[in-house]
């Protein structure tokens, strides 16, 4: 997620701008810009990097300028370059912005401005827009042009002509302001602004902010003069950074929704799957007639999810392999064979190295990356970038459900282009996609039953994950996620193969957690389920089901929405990253950073 700030007041703008950047380092970036607004001009800084490279880039700029907006870029729309680092200038206009503007590109034909952009940013075409629309009255400008804009965004902006004074618009894309006696200041979040002050307030959305040195105006499209509830905090700046959630990891599960948003929006065009911003070119799918879906971990149990679907629905033979196991094999991979990597960092070593293994055999690569410009991004022959924002936690939870979104659209679009989906189904499909974060949010409601669970067996030496078909799947995912962060041992089994051995470990209150979404298998599961219950285990039972109150099945039922079995895997998703996650908590550890882990893998 970019980083945003604003500042205008009575001391150096420079020094408040590059500290905010700073402090706004953990949201994850790849680049970082200033601009300062003095008499008659504006000076802008920009380029790829680190915001200490920006700081010696503008080392000898020693304005007394007390005008100025900084941002620091996560890169969705353009690679990680100088030119599309912000902010953007655009005749009298320069601004800064957070979010995903999804028809830009519509934009840019309506308004004839291919040719004046120097970038391959959307926010570009909004300071184009901007400047079209500029007349000398700024508030006019910025809602001429908003009323264009669909998608989410955090704008700052600032005209050449009106110097000390910065404007700002936000939709969806978060921005705090607040004014104290060094002037007004703007930003993405807390971190920038709890230096000067703990008092701030949120920026309302389609709400047009003037900051100037004495002051904030809030007008409404109207022009009503509003003033939002002041709100003040005692966090310190790591608490900030946590958005006022005790640790990374959870404000990562509750950022889902949004962050499953931000990657399909600009991937569906008129209720299908398009990748033409990507640039994948559908040859890749027309032309593969097995898929091999190269991982590690969370990434991988992702590509599993995504083997479910694509077998079910399209028949098409998916392999999914353990990146560390294959760079090492001779596989069976040839030119008809389509390799999709997932890695949520982009750097994870295995992965890499199978990649390129893959090529070798002459199959195509496509990438399904977090992080832009990583080494997995650039070695691929495509890339679908996941828009998560920067995921902190070392426990893999929002980068999770957001590959198992990519694989959808992939399997949706393959589909199409193979005729194997009819553009009905596509978009009956595409249309469910578009539900995951509904799915979601919902199942998060549940956080307190889970909480409950996560205290009754959180002393447990073991514990068992079973189920059937796609649970089974989500079972691996959620027996990592339970071992990764809360040191108790845990199993996935496919519930049909507990006879076969397993079921001898099943003694009195061993916490077994049966995902039972699955119709089809349903009443499979439930045998399989009073099974262990028979012998004592301890329960917890989720199903789309109503309440399932027999003591016989389960000591814990945990009621997920009801949707189209391939969706269920939203649902039962949060729940296993948030059993995990209040395991973790209730044993004292430190969640976001579970002993002997790294975030990513980057040696063998
Ligand atoms: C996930 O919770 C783990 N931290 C780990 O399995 C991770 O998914 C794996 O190391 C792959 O990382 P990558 O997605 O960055 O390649």
């Amino acid at each position: 997620m970019c980083g945003i700030i604003g500042f205008t007041g009575n001391m150096p703008a420079k020094d408040v701008i590059l500290n905010g950047l700073e402090r706004l380092e953990y949201r994850g970036y790849d680049s970082a810009g200033m601009a300062l607004l003095e008499d008659g001009g504006i000076t802008l800084f920009k380029r790829t990097g680190k915001v200490a490279d920006l700081r010696t880039l503008c080392a000898n700029d020693n304005s007394p300028c007390t005008c100025g907006i900084g941002h620091t870029r996560w890169a969705t729309h353009g690679g990680v370059t100088d030119v599309n680092a912000h902010p953007h200038l655009a005749g009298n206009v320069v601004l800064i912005h957070n979010g995903i503007i999804e028809n830009y590109r519509q934009l840019i034909v309506e308004y004839g401005l291919a040719d004046k952009l120097v970038s391959e940013t959307d926010s570009e075409v909004v300071a184009q827009l901007l400047n079209i629309f500029y007349d000398g009255d700024p508030i006019a400008a910025i809602k001429k042009t908003i009323k264009l804009l669909s998608g989410a965004f955090a704008l700052c902006i600032m005209f050449k002509d009106i110097p000390g004074k910065i404007f700002a618009i936000r939709n969806v894309s978060p921005m705090i302001a607040t004014s104290c006696e060094q002037g007004s200041i703007i930003a993405s979040d807390l971190t920038a602004v709890i230096a000067f002050t703990k008092e701030y307030f949120v920026v309302p959305e389609y709400h047009i902010l003037t900051l100037s040195d004495d002051g904030i105006v809030v007008e409404d499209l109207k022009g009503n003069v509003t003033k939002p509830e002041i709100l003040s905090v005692n966090w310190d700046i790591t608490d900030a950074q946590k958005g006022g959630y005790p640790f990374f990891m959870l404000k990562e599960i509750f950022e889902q929704p949004d962050a499953i948003r931000n990657t399909i929006a600009p991937r569906i065009e008129n209720g299908l799957p398009d990748f033409t911003e990507d640039g994948i070119n559908d040859d890749i799918f027309a032309h593969c007639k097995r898929i091999c879906v190269v991982a590690c971990g969370t990434a991988m149990h992702a590509g599993m999810v995504g083997k479910n679907l694509i077998e079910e629905k399209l028949r098409i033979p998916v392999q999914v392999e353990i990146a560390s196991e294959f760079r090492y094999k001779n596989p069976i991979i040839d030119e008809n064979t389509l390799t999709i990597v997932l890695s949520q960092s982009g750097e994870t070593i295995d992965t890499l190295e199978a990649l390129k293994l893959a090529k070798t055999f002459g199959s195509k690569v496509l990438s399904i990356v977090n992080v832009k410009g990583s080494t997995i991004a650039r070695e691929s022959d495509y890339v679908l970038y996941t828009h998560a924002g920067p995921e902190i936690a070392v426990a893999s939870t929002k980068a999770y459900t957001v590959q198992v979104a990519a694989m959808y659209l992939i399997a949706c679009r393959i589909g199409l282009v193979k005729a194997l989906m009819t553009e009905g189904e596509a978009r009956q499909f595409i249309s469910k996609l578009q539900s995951a974060p509904n799915i979601i949010e919902e199942t998060l409601k549940h956080a307190d039953t889970i909480k409950r669970v996560a205290n009754q067996i959180k002393l447990s030496p073991d514990a068992f994950y079973i189920g059937r078909g796609l649970d089974y799947v989500m079972g691996l995912e959620a027996a990592l996620k339970l071992k990764e962060i809360s040191y108790v041992h845990a199993e996935a089994y496919a519930a049909g193969e507990l006879k076969h051995g397993t079921i001898a470990l099943i003694t009195e209150n061993v916490p077994v957690i049966a995902f039972a979404t699955q119709e089809k298998v349903y009443e499979k599961v439930v045998s399989n389920i009073r099974e262990v219950k028979a012998r004592g285990a301890y329960v917890v039972l989720v199903t789309m089901d109503e309440a399932v109150n027999d003591p016989n099945i389960c000591d814990q039922h945990i009621r997920v929405p009801r949707v189209s079995s391939e969706f269920t895997a939203f649902a039962t998703a949060v729940i296993l990253q948030m059993l995990a996650y209040y395991t973790s908590e209730a044993k004292g550890l430190d969640v976001d950073k579970p002993r002997n882990l790294a975030k990513s893998v980057t040696v063998e």
